[in-house]
């Protein structure tokens, strides 16, 4: 009889126990999952991304940890991610296409890794991304011109406490729905490469939350560093004046064409001349034989 009561006692107690735990998914090993839809791997010290994360997640928190890359299909499986943050890791390349299979993607963060390009392909027409942070990688020096095409919803772009010294214009008039850019913080500079990119500057200052004062670069004469409140259109005035290599090349071909012009002429005219020489001097030869 005593031994039924602690046996019974036990399974009560286990039973209890079980109830009364918070929900915990099989999945979500070492993380937090406040709720269904969001798994928070943030500072868990992993040096890769988890890989029994379940497969309806819409959050997901890898900030803070070791993570070097992501695989190229990591992310084929989660369909219905719309939140990815994997700022302060150690991601130093990305691999096309990676990101480009998120259509549902609406917030990315990447800043704070160590990445040293992003290629054209690298968010395919990720139409859905609202918020996309790329800044504090120190060692990003190139951004694709094409890279951010498709992009058709972006209104907020993070460039900022980066390795940028220009980038192209295009990179940017190619969002329609950028309402926010950061660029502060970068080594740009200002020679004829940065002229169409301040002219836009200048045309959307509302749009960068530092204004033109708090964006600063060298000057290419003496290697100063100004802020581009302090320019104008017309400090890029003599790049106007600087001739492209087809110029050149132009000015070359013409050069050579009108000296093969002029020598045909000199010819032309020194054979004419000849000519009526020769028959001058036929005709008088002519007269004298006339005269005998
Ligand atoms: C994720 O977890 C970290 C602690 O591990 C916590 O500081 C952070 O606030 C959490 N973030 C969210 C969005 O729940
Ligand atoms: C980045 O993550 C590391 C490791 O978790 C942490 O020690 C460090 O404070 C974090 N840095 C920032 C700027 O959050
Ligand atoms: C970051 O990248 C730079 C240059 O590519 C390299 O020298 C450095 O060791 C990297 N740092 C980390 C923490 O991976």
């Amino acid at each position: 009889m005593g031994w039924w009561c602690t046996w019974g006692f036990c399974l009560g107690l286990c039973l209890l126990l079980t109830v009364t735990q918070p929900p915990s998914f099989p999945s979500c090993l070492g993380c937090l999952c406040p709720d269904h839809h969001t798994v928070n791997c943030s500072g868990q010290g992993l040096t890769g991304v988890p890989d029994s994360i379940p497969l309806d997640v819409r959050r997901l928190l890898l900030s803070n940890n070791w993570i070097p890359w992501i695989p190229s299909d990591f992310l084929v499986l989660y369909t219905d991610l719309v939140y990815l943050d994997l700022r302060n890791n150690s991601l130093s390349q990305l691999e096309p296409g990676t990101l480009s299979t998120s259509s549902r993607l609406v917030f990315l963060d990447l800043g704070n890794n160590n990445l040293t390009e992003i290629p054209s392909g690298t968010f395919g027409e990720s139409r859905s991304l609202i918020k996309l942070r790329l800044g504090d990688n120190p060692y990003l020096t190139m951004v694709s011109r094409d890279v951010f095409t498709g992009l058709t919803s972006l209104r907020e772009l993070e460039l900022e406490r980066n390795g940028l010294t220009g980038l192209d214009v295009r990179v940017l008039e190619l969002l329609p729905s950028l309402n926010m850019v950061r660029l502060e913080g970068n080594p740009w500079l200002c020679n004829c490469h940065f002229a169409k990119l301040f002219v836009w500057l200048t045309n959307n200052q509302h749009k960068l939350p530092t204004g033109l004062e708090g964006i600063d670069c060298t000057l290419p004469l003496d290697g100063r560093r100004v802020p581009l409140s302090l320019l104008s259109e017309d400090s890029f005035r003599p790049c106007h004046r600087i001739l492209t290599l087809a110029d050149y090349l132009i000015v070359i071909f013409s050069g050579i064409c009108v000296s093969v012009a002029a020598i045909m002429a000199s010819f032309f005219l020194a054979s004419t001349v000849h000519c009526f020489q020769r028959l001058s001097k036929i005709s008088k030869g002519d007269e004298g034989e006339g005269n005998d």
